[in-house]
């Protein structure tokens, strides 16, 4: 939800920032712009990116004048004020001397900004951000450096932020703050850099670290200043980068989503790390007696969107395998409902960013009624896995793509690999079994890449069925959230009305909008659950429905009872989300580009989402 960044130093600054914000445009891509210290004063050039491209915006920072190593960056996900240019940031004072970037709301804004309306400030536009600039810009009247203006300024916003700012008056300068809001720093021989996420300083920095809520970091070429509001730490906390540029980069694919569903396999290999069944002990980062978690009653796995789904997928592994009544929550309404948890509770919040606010606010609530809280995230140093007990990573890899891809699978495979870890450590499984499991896991990658190898198949069947408007999926037990994923990756890229059914519910209402003009598309891979779906597709093939069954490669029965089929490999059934769910990707992939849309910036929507 939004992305900023920051450059300092003897370094080509203009290009920089614009590659970055390119790398960033996941986190919104509703404006973007960037501001440049010149001589004599700061460069501005704003662009509402849907009328405007981002190559624009660089064909404009050409003829900007001579940049006096420092400029900051911003990519806009809008919240308050329309997405137009004028909204756009970076914002300036009345002066045109100050320009900041935030991502975060600035809660207070609307007191602020009458005040300073009536102490003659111009506000130029509809932001709750813009007030930082006009305070910064008092600040600095009575001489204070940016540095000390901007500690002045945090002293009176309240809310969430990450900011970054210049002064035409301190060239080579560029002063960043945080608050909830994600921001590190990097730094190589003479310059740094500050950015909302690492993506967007890849093969830049040498050297990163991530910047602590209430830190205020002056960057000046490579030399770093840390000052701090209230009980911050003193230091910045240096950061561990395992990622490479060409990952941040479409290395040759028409667009960042094909890339990652082709990254599929690595994703679940590397998340996995292929070490065969891990004791609890050998998760890294779980931080977690094994004394607590033999006493765990109750789980409760709570997340947003596809984060969501994989969270679902579990559900049916933590029962299963370890006897643990498992409560399924949407993140936005886990803290709004008194939910009934004690220390013998393990709260699981499942992100791929590691910062959707939802997530991280009932996380925050999980703690505070003291259940033990852990997360499932993509982003090392990310806000939940600073606040969680403990950490379970995804080592998918940055993804760009809005639409959750290779994140999905990281997701399932390590929560299902720590469910088998959790059923051996309270001998709810015996060893051999899960040996056998995970053995059966540790084959999934190859499955999956079987599966991709197919994708002309699933995209010659999304082209037959490219003309319908409506499109019902179904799944029963783990095809279930397979279904709703299905759909959900449908109506994120194509816009087409898209809707994931438990199969076995559609009678009891759903299947009244069932007609000829419709789709459905049944996740029927061998499962226990499997001779029901198919009666479930008759139902709605009785009622004319095209039908497109998902099924595994080796059945020869279940094709017939579709019009046309996805063909998967199979595995153990709960792990069949892992390889069911590609060719729903590839459907939705090609759907949306059949209507010609943006796969990796589908309107209205960004990947990282920090606003309630
Ligand atoms: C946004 C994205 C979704 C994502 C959801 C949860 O809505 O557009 O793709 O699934 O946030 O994000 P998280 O980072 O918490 O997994």
């Amino acid at each position: 939800m939004c992305g900023i960044i920051g450059a300092t130093g003897p370094i080509p600054v203009a290009k920089i920032l614009i590659e970055g914000l390119e790398r960033l445009e996941y986190r919104g891509y509703d404006s973007a712009g960037v501001a440049l210290v010149v001589e004599g004063g700061i460069w501005r050039t704003r662009a509402a990116v849907s009328t405007v491209s981002m190559k624009s915006l660089a064909d404009a920072v050409v003829n900007a004048p001579k940049v006096l190593d420092a400029g900051v960056g911003h990519t806009r996900w809008a919240t308050h004020g329309a997405p137009n240019e004028r909204n756009a940031h970076p914002h300036s004072d009345c002066t045109g001397k100050v320009a900041i970037v935030h991502n975060g709301i600035i809660e207070n804004h609307a007191i602020l900004s009458s005040r300073l309306i009536e102490d003659g400030h111009n506000l130029a536009s509809d932001t709750d951000s813009e007030v930082i600039a006009h305070l910064v810009e008092e600040n600095l009247r009575d001489g204070s450096s940016l540095t000390q203006a901007v500690l002045n300024t945090l002293k009176v916003i309240e809310g969430t932020y990450a900011i970054a700012a210049v002064r035409s008056d301190e060239p080579g300068t560029v002063v960043a703050a945080r608050n909830v809001s994600p921001l590190i720093v990097g730094v190589s021989e003479g310059a740094s850099y500050v950015a909302s996420d690492i993506p967007a300083i890849l093969g830049r920095a040498e050297k990163y670290f991530s910047v602590a809520d209430g830190q205020v970091v002056t960057l000046k070429g490579e030399n770093l200043q840390v000052d701090v509001v209230g009980e911050a730490p003193g230091e910045l906390m240096p950061l561990e980068v395992s990622w490479d540029l060409d990952m941040a980069q479409k290395g040759g694919y028409e667009s960042f989503m094909l890339k990652e569903i082709d990254e599929e396999p690595r994703a679940i290999a590397d998340t996995l790390r292929m070490r065969g069944i891990e004791a609890i002990e050998m998760f890294d980062e779980l931080n977690l007696d094994p004394a607590v978690l033999r006493q765990i009653d109750k789980i409760f796995l709570v997340a947003c969107g596809t984060s969501f789904h994989a969270a679902m997928v579990a559900k049916y592994a933590f029962e299963h395998w370890c006897k643990i009544p498992v409560e399924l929550d949407i993140a936005s309404e886990f803290r709004y409902r008194d939910p009934v948890v004690d220390g013998k509770t393990l709260v699981i919040g499942v992100s791929q960013s590691g910062e959707t606010i939802d997530t991280l606010q009932a996380l925050r609530e999980a703690r505070r009624l003291g259940s033990h809280a852990i997360a499932v995230a993509n982003v090392v140093d990310s806000s939940m896995t600073r606040e969680a007990d403990g950490v379970l990573y995804t080592r998918a890899g940055p993804e760009i793509g809005v639409a959750a891809t290779k994140t999905f699978v990281a997701q399932v495979a390590i929560l299902e690999a720590f469910a088998l870890s959790l059923a051996e450590l309270r001998n709810t499984l015996y060893k051999s079994e899960t040996e056998l499991l995970m053995n059966e896991l540790l084959t999934i990658p190859l499955k999956v890449e079987r599966a991709i190898a197919r994708a002309s198949e699933y995209r010659s069947v999304a082209k037959e069925i490219g003309d319908s408007k409506d499109f019902f999926f179904l799944g029963r037990h783990v095809g279930y959230p397979t279904a709703l994923e299905g759909a959900l990756k449908l109506k994120e890229i194509s816009y087409l009305h898209a809707e994931g059914f438990a199969a076995g519910e559609l009678k009891h209402g759903p299947i009244a909008l069932i007609d000829s003009s419709s789709v459905v598309i049944g996740v029927a891979t061998r499962g226990r659950l499997w001779s029901k779906v198919l009666s479930n597709l008759e139902e709605v093939r009785a009622r004319g429905a095209r039908v497109v069954v998902v099924a595994n490669e080796d059945d020869t029965q279940t094709a017939h009872f579709g019009d046309y089929v996805f063909k998967v490999p199979s595995t153990h059934e709960l792990f069949a989300p892992l390889i069911d769910i590609i060719p729903l990707q590839f459907l939705a992939y090609d759907l949306a580009l059949q209507h010609g849309n943006d796969v990796d910036r589908p309107r209205n929507l960004a990947k990282t989402v920090t606003v309630e």
